[in-house]
C-alpha cells in the first residue's frame, strides 16, 4: 500500500523504516530542513538498534522515500501522523502541530484518505482532527479518522514492531478497519520477516484490538501511567527493604511471579526517564481533571520518581561525607540502554544535583554523549568507563548499558581513588566487584549479598514465537 507517515522522529521513522520492510511503499516527511536533508542523504537523526540498516535496505529499494509534507499527502492512501506532542508549561499536551498537519491535508488531499493518528495525544483529540479536517476541507477530499497508539520501545522499537503484543486501532467506519487491516497484515498473518532474528517471522494471532478511537487514545495514556505506576511502586518497596532489612529482588520477584501482577516493570533504581512516561503522566493528569477526574494517584507516582535522584545523592552523601571537591565517575547517560535519547534521564538531574554540591564529574556513555554535551558541556566526557574511574571516589552507574559489565575490576581498582561502586540500576553482580576490594552500593538493600544484581533479563519475545 502507498502510504506516508508524516514526523520521521522516533516513532515515525521508526513506523516508516517497518512499514516499508514488509513490502510498503513508504514517504516520510520531515520539516525541519536539515533533518530532511540528512535523512535524504542516508543518515538518522538518533540511533535506534537495527534501524540505520532498515532504512538505507528500503531506501535503495525504492519502498521508501523522504520528502515534504505536501508531497506525502499527495502519495499516501493511509497517512500516519507521527509529529511531536511536547508539553505545555502546565504539563499538557502540545497538540499544535497536529492541529497544523490537519489543516494542510484538508486543503491540499484529493480524493479518500485515512487520516492516522499515531502520535500520543488525549483523549479526544480524534474528535477534535475530525472537526478540524471538516472545518478546512476542499470539496475533492473524503477521510476516515483512526487511532493507532504505538507501544514501541525505544532500543527494542524495530524488535516491539515485528513481535507486537497488541495492535490497537480505534476508527468508526469498517472502511477505516480494513485499510488498518491490510497495513498490518504482515505482522497479524506471521508473515513479517522480523530483520533482529535471521528467519524470524513473528508469530500468527497477534492480538488486532478494534475499538473506538477516544479508547484507543485512552489505552495508549493508561498503559504509559500504569507502566510507570509500577516502576514507582517498586521503587517505595525497594525504600522499605533498605530501612526494614529485605532485598527488594527477592521481594520483586516473589509478587512478580503472581500472573495477575507479572514480573516485568519491578526493577527499582534511579527512576524512569525518557520521553514518554513523564510527559505522558503529566498530560494524562491534566487531561483527566478536564473531565473532572481526580488522578492524584498518578502525580503521586511523579513525585516519587522524582525524589530518586535525591534519595540516590543521600546515599553517595553518607558515603562520602561531603560531596564538594569530590570526584565522580558517572556510567551512563541515556534513560536506558540501547539508545542515545538524554530526554528527562536521571542522569541529567543526578549530574546537576552534584555539580550544585560541587561534585567533579567524569562521564562516559556508549552512545549518548554527543547529545549529552549540549545538555552539560562542563563535565568532562571520557572515552572508556576506565578512563572515567580515573582517581575517583565514587563510580555511579545510572544507565545498565551492556558493556558495563565484564569490565576488568582489577585495573578498575588499580585506577579509582576510593573502590566503591553505586550501582543506580542493581545491574552488576557483586561477586568479583567484591573480591577486588570494591564496596557494592545497590538499591533496595541489595548490598553485602553475593549474588546482587542478579536479575533476569528482560525476554521481549518468548522462545516459540522465534520460528527459525
Ligand atoms: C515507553 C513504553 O514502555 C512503551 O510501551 C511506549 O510505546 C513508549 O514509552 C512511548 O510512549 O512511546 P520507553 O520510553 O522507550 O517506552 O522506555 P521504557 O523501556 O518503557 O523505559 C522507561 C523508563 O523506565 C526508563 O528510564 C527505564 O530505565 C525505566 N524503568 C523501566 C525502570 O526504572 N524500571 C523498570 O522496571 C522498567
Amino acid at each position: 500500500m502507498d502510504i506516508s507517515i508524516i514526523g520521521a522522529g522516533y516513532v515515525g521513522l521508526t513506523t516508516a523504516g517497518c512499514l516499508a520492510e514488509t513490502g510498503h511503499k513508504i514517504f516520510c516527511a520531515e520539516s525541519d530542513a536539515k533533518k530532511l536533508a540528512k535523512l535524504q542523504a542516508g543518515e538518522l537523526p538518533f540511533f535506534e538498534p537495527h534501524l540505520q540498516e532498515m532504512v538505507s535496505r528500503n531506501r535503495a529499494a525504492g519502498l521508501l522515500e523522504f520528502g515534504s509534507t505536501e508531497e506525502a499527502i499527495d502519495r499516501g492512501q493511509a497517512i500516519f501522523i507521527c509529529v511531536g506532542t511536547p508539553p505545555l508549561k502546565n504539563g499538557e499536551a502540545d497538540l499544535s502541530y497536529i492541529e497544523a498537519v490537519a489543516r494542510t491535508i484538508a486543503k491540499r488531499a484529493k480524493g479518500y484518505r485515512l487520516i492516522i493518528e499515531k502520535s500520543t495525544v488525549p483523549v479526544q483529540t480524534g474528535s477534535q482532527l475530525r472537526k478540524s479536517l471538516a472545518q478546512n476541507k476542499n470539496r475533492d477530499f473524503d477521510y476516515d479518522v483512526a487511532s493507532n497508539p504505538e507501544f514501541l520501545r525505544e532500543g527494542s522499537a524495530v524488535e516491539n514492531f515485528f513481535h507486537p503484543d497488541r495492535i490497537v486501532v480505534g476508527v468508526d467506519s469498517p472502511k477505516a478497519e480494513k485499510l488498518l487491516r491490510d497495513i498490518y497484515a504482515p505482522m497479524l498473518e506471521g508473515k513479517a520477516f522480523c530483520p533482529v532474528h535471521t528467519g524470524c517471522r513473528g508469530r500468527k494471532g497477534v492480538r488486532f484490538l478494534v475499538t473506538d478511537t477516544n479508547s484507543a487514545e485512552l489505552i495508549k495514556h493508561a498503559s504509559n501511567s500504569f507502566l510507570a505506576m509500577k516502576i514507582s511502586f517498586i521503587n517505595l518497596i525497594a525504600d522499605l527493604c533498605e530501612a526494614a532489612g529485605a532485598d527488594v529482588t527477592k521481594v520483586a520477584e516473589g509478587i512478580g511471579l503472581d500472573p495477575r501482577i507479572g514480573a516485568s516493570f519491578l526493577q527499582p533504581g534511579i527512576g524512569f526517564g525518557g520521553f514518554c512516561f513523564p510527559k505522558d503522566l503529566q498530560a494524562f493528569v491534566r487531561i483527566a481533571a478536564r473531565f473532572n477526574c481526580n488522578f492524584a494517584l498518578l502525580e503521586e507516582v511523579e513525585k516519587i520518581n522524582l525524589s530518586r535522584v535525591s534519595r540516590f545523592v543521600e546515599k553517595l552523601r553518607n558515603e562520602l561525607w561531603v560531596l564538594r571537591g569530590k570526584k565522580i565517575a558517572i556510567w551512563g547517560l541515556s534513560f536506558k540502554p540501547d539508545t542515545d535519547d538524554i530526554r528527562f534521564a536521571p542522569s541529567i538531574s543526578l549530574i546537576r544535583e552534584l555539580l550544585s554540591e560541587g561534585a567533579i564529574i567524569q562521564a562516559y556513555d556508549p552512545a549518548a554523549m554527543e547529545k549529552a554535551k549540549e545538555e552539560l558541556p562542563n563535565i568532562t566526557y571520557c572515552n572508556d568507563p576506565y578512563e572515567a574511574a580515573k582517581d575517583v571516589d565514587a563510580i555511579l552507574l545510572v544507565t545498565e548499558w551492556k558493556e558495563f559489565r565484564g569490565l576488568d575490576w582489577t585495573r578498575l581498582a588499580s585506577l579509582v581513588e576510593r573502590p566503591l561502586l553505586m550501582d543506580g540500576r542493581n545491574f552488576l553482580c557483586e561477586e568479583n566487584i567484591a573480591s577486588q576490594g570494591f564496596e557494592y552500593v545497590g538499591i533496595g538493600g541489595i548490598s553485602d549479598r553475593p549474588d546482587a544484581g542478579s536479575m533476569v533479563d528482560e525476554l521481549t519475545i518468548a522462545p516459540e514465537t522465534v520460528a527459525v
